[in-house]
């Protein structure tokens, strides 16, 4: 169990700035830095990075927080893997850790260690002059060389029942967890052996680098051709992308070149590579995910689908590339020649062949349009509604206004019909769309929504609070009795006091509060104010001043109107004395107000 001492030292070992410059490059800013959000698709930087405070935060989209948030979100890692990396960085020793159960947590360990022994052996197996000569023999027969084989650490199940079974068991694993792996399997007979025989070896990797899974293939014609490791806690095939670990390293992190390219073999894929396309990933013999394009759009703003030639599946292909634009991504499509697939393509025709048909590739709206018009026919009236109706489809769920504004003028001409009632029906169809989704989330009437508004001079008071601790109590000194009226100002107000209690002015640091705050709007709206920088802390002095007067101005102006209207209702009422009264404070306290 890491204390939140370890905690405490690896975050403060670990400089925000330096980590976040590994993935994302920054520039000064004043006392912050700048950059392009990686979280979301922007063209002026939004996103910040405070040094004084150690957090991030982006003023596009609203992520944000400390050095662990910002690993957790752009590698996906857990928070016991987040402070992991960190504290290699930082060669600070952490205790094992895990919010789930140890057990939970040391199956995950050993799964892991499980397919990396394996990836070894099989690795080992091919490499072995006698053992391995018929896989070697295979792979040069389809012109795949030494290089490939280490850069995938490609492998050889030998054609034996229990061959890994017996190495592992000698390594010390135990049945259970061989079993739990997938690797090894068990008869109806009790019989256990192995699942992988007579098979080169593919291991997928996760986009770290670890060994998640195999794929494995006969040298023949047999069926399955491929056969693969089952899912398990540490795969899921839906979720990974076989050769991310390395496309993503040969993708620019900045620049026109962000593009990715995606085919649907291993084989294709590692030709790819070896010929200098080492942006390609493959599938993992499923169609593209939601998943696989949110992890994808982290890398590269825009995807070349490349497909083989002699595979219709366009039903499917159509849905996986709105996903994309879904996604905001931007994708492109290549159909090959029929009887080529891209390992056959550059293979045959060469490495500059393949270039040029990448560089040829369809956008995805010719694409979209070629495969339409070769299953409706657009001259008949219902075709054309077929295909209008699908494309509006599309065109509802991307967010680029320009991008639709172009695509409806290019439908509206190949279709021979008006723009503007293509434009009306995407209008209507999108209404609908929004009617359904409101009324799906949660109805939220308008005077709970102006109610959300958080008052401007509560919210700067928060945001010096967020600052610099001591305010708190100052404000709390002058204005005992204060109740906040914005929301988020007050839940973060009262947190504020809470962690105060809890661990002393001096050590309430803004990624503790950040992490204690679980309702990601507020998270946001926290973020956003402790990012306000003051030049001096005479400015920042001046600010709190300037709050504290503001505010007793206010409560001052509320209690006026207050005493106006009690004034009112007394004169109403005929109660001449209560009236008195009400105007002698009014009085009062019009005249005390200039004294401050
Ligand atoms: N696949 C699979 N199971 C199968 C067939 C295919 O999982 N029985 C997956 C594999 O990931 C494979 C991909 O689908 O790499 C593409 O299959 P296919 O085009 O048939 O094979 P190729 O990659 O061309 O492989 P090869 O060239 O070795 O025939
Ligand atoms: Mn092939």
């Amino acid at each position: 169990m890491a204390s939140d001492q370890i905690v405490d030292q690896v975050q403060s070992l670990n400089d925000i700035v330096e980590v976040i410059s590994a993935y994302v490059p920054l520039r000064r800013a004043g006392r912050s830095f700048k950059a392009t959000c990686p979280f979301h698709q922007e063209k002026t930087p939004s996103f910040m990075v405070n040094p004084d405070k150690q957090i991030f935060h982006c003023f596009g989209c609203g992520v944000g927080g400390d050095v662990f948030s910002f690993l957790m979100k752009y590698e996906r890692m857990t928070f016991p893997e987040a402070l992991k990396r960190l504290a290699e960085r930082v060669h600070v020793p952490v205790p094992e850790f895990k919010h789930s159960s140890p057990e939970e947590r040391s199956q995950t360990e050993r799964l892991y260690q499980v397919y990396s022994a394996a990836n070894e052996f099989y690795r080992r197996n091919l490499k072995d002059l006698e053992l391995g000569k018929p896989a070697r023999a295979y792979l040069a027969k389809r012109s795949f060389g030494e290089s490939e084989m280490d850069i995938f650490h490609l492998g050889f199940a030998i054609p034996e029942w229990s061959h890994l079974y017996e190495f592992l068991s000698k390594k010390g694993f135990g049945e259970q967890e061989l079993l739990r792996s997938g690797l090894i399997v068990r008869s109806a007979q009790a019989r256990t052996y192995d699942l992988f025989r007579g098979r080169v070896m593919f291991p997928i990797f996760n986009s770290q680098g670890k060994v998640i899974a195999f794929g494995g293939r006969v040298f023949g014609d047999e069926t399955p051709k491929y056969l693969n490791s089952p899912e398990t806690p540490i795969f899921r095939k839906r979720k990974e992308l076989y050769a991310l670990h390395l496309a993503k390293r040969a993708i620019p992190t900045t620049g026109e070149a962000r593009r990715i390219l995606i085919v649907e073999g291993y084989l294709d894929c590692i030709r790819l590579h070896a010929n200098g396309f080492q942006n390609a990933v493959a599938t993992l013999g499923t169609s593209l995910t939601p998943e696989h394009v949110q992890m994808l759009k982290r890398y590269a703003d825009e995807a070349t689908v490349i497909f083989d030639g002699d595979k219709a599946g366009e039903q499917a292909s159509l849905r996986g590339l709105d996903l994309f634009l879904e996604e905001g991504m931007g994708v492109r499509v290549l159909c090959l020649p029929k009887g080529f697939d891209p390992d056959d393509m550059v293979r045959v025709k060469g490495k500059e062949a393949m270039a040029e048909l990448i560089g040829q590739s369809q956008d995805f709206f010719d694409f979209k349009l070629q495969v339409l018009l070769g299953r409706y026919n657009k001259s008949d009236s219902l075709g054309l509604l077929k295909i209008t109706s699908e494309f509006l489809d599309t065109f509802s769920k991307i967010k680029s206004p320009v991008l639709v504004d172009r695509y409806l003028r290019k439908l509206a001409v190949t279709l021979g019909v008006q723009e503007n009632s293509l434009r009306s029906e995407l209008n209507k169809l999108r209404a609908k769309l929004s009617g359904l989704k409101s009324a799906r989330s949660e109805p939220r009437p308008l005077a709970a929504e102006l109610r959300k508004a958080e008052p401007p001079l509560e919210k700067l008071l928060l945001g010096l609070v967020l600052h610099y601790p001591p305010y708190l109590r100052m404000f709390q000194e002058v204005f005992p009795e204060y109740s906040f009226s914005g929301e988020k100002t007050r839940e973060i107000f009262n947190l504020c006091h809470q962690m105060i209690q809890e661990y002393g002015e001096r050590e309430l640091s803004p990624s503790k509060l950040l992490n204690r705050i679980k309702n990601e709007e507020s998270k946001t709206f926290a973020c956003r104010l402790l990012m306000i920088e003051w030049s001096s802390g005479t400015d920042r002095e001046q600010a709190f001043q300037d709050v504290l007067r503001g505010l007793r101005g206010q409560e001052r102006a509320g209690r006026l109107k207050t005493l106006r209207h009690q004034i009112v209702q007394a004169e109403e009422a005929g109660n001449q004395e209560l009236v008195l009264k009400y105007m002698k404070t009014y009085q009062e306290l019009l005249s005390k107000s200039d004294s401050h």
